[in-house]
């Protein structure tokens, strides 16, 4: 049965999207499978009402696993030795483009470590080149956080969006999962350039990283419900071997799931992937994911002989298969669901494609 206050949480949440933070913890800390089942209904009326049975695809290539970073989470953070590195040349990466677009993908998201190697003018460079082959695509950027004049410079060669979670917004987390020299302000700070520079912005945060509480999550709720982003990507914390995190537990699928039911509630319109996390911590974990609230997955475009070095945690999936595998395996999934995967660029409601004002 749903326990009564957490029903009256639920409907509440339905119609403002939003709570007091007594409610937020409550609603967390008192939820059971049945507040789940009532809160994911719920979660999918909201993503029906505007996405109907569609589910947008990114395709994402990892291009480079060297990180100058040391997160202490991260198996690619730079004082992992046994991490293998490599990085992508602009050719290698056009090339996963267009294999993605033969496969229907409109959307690349390009993400790596952040690797120093290429220079500003090498990232505008590989912007224009795909934009010019492939101007009907959107491209998000992951790589990390740089200047408000390096992110201006990304967006003027024609990048439309950029992921960029931020982990946690209590500052005392922050401090615990990283090093002294990155700082969950400048984090906040970078975020909020890219909104105003006018990219379509995406943060989120882990679930159940070492140490983290309901009072954290609620904290990462206030914010993210401050912040308005256009997408949120969440995952379970996964330890990885070589990390200072490696005896940790692993977040659940289940808390995960719930807390994406939350922010579908909260943000009716994001764009909120069912992650690869996710799918690693229980096979179905996308498809529980998409029926809990989320509207997008990003499959794997990265050449199959870099896949398994881009690790940031343990046992990560589609490490075996192929772009053309993973793309076949994703719609199948979905339709196994009653839901249909799409092309379309699927950008945030409000935004579209915007002119480069560069050239090559
Ligand atoms: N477990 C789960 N997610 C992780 N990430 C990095 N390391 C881990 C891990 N061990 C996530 C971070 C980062 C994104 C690219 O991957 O949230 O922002
Ligand atoms: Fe580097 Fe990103 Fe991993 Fe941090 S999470 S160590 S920035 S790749
Ligand atoms: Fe990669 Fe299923 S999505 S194998």
């Amino acid at each position: 049965m749903v326990q009564e206050d957490n029903k009256r949480r639920i409907d509440e949440l339905f119609a403002n999207g939003f709570l007091s933070k007594e409610d937020f913890k409550k609603l967390i800390d008192e939820r059971n499978n049945e507040s789940a089942e009532y809160l994911f209904e719920k979660a999918r009326i909201r993503q029906h009402e505007t996405f109907g049975n569609k589910v947008y695809l990114r395709g994402i290539v990892e291009f480079s696993s060297y990180c100058k970073s040391n997160c202490l989470y991260c198996g690619l953070r730079r004082d992992n030795d046994n991490a293998e590195r490599y990085h992508l040349s602009e050719e290698e990466i056009l090339a996963c483009c267009r294999q993605g677009h033969a496969f229907g993908f409109r959307t690349f998201v390009l993400q790596s470590g952040e690797d120093l190697s290429y220079s500003d003018e090498d990232i505008c460079h590989l912007i224009l080149s795909i934009k010019k082959e492939m101007p009907d695509c959107a491209i998000t950027l992951s790589i990390g956080e740089k200047t408000r004049e390096q992110y201006q410079m990304y967006y003027d060669a024609g990048a439309d969006r950029y992921l960029l979670r931020h982990e946690t917004a209590s500052p005392k987390l922050y401090q615990k999962l990283h090093p002294a020299d990155q700082t969950l302000e400048n984090r906040i700070r970078c975020l909020k350039d890219l909104r105003d520079i006018g990219y379509q912005i995406g943060a989120g945060m882990m679930i159940q990283a070492p140490g983290q509480t309901t009072d954290d999550l609620v904290t990462d709720l206030y914010f993210l419900h401050d912040l308005q982003p256009h997408m949120i990507g969440i995952g379970p914390f996964i330890p990885h071997h070589d990390t200072p995190f490696r005896d940790e537990k692993a977040g659940s699928v289940e808390l995960t799931l719930y807390m994406l039911g939350i922010l579908r509630l909260m943000f009716p319109k994001a764009l909120i992937p069912a992650t690869t996390a996710l799918g690693t911590i229980d096979q179905k974990g996308r498809e529980m994911g998409i029926l809990a609230g989320a509207n997008v997955i990003m499959p794997n475009l990265s050449p199959t002989d870099v896949r398994g070095k881009y690790l940031l945690y343990n046992n990560k999936i589609c490490t075996g298969e192929d772009a053309a595998q993973c793309s076949l395996c994703m719609s199948g999934r979905m339709k196994s669901i009653g839901y249909e995967t799409v092309i379309t660029r699927g950008d945030a409601p409000g935004k579209g494609p915007h002119e480069a004002k560069m050239n090559i």
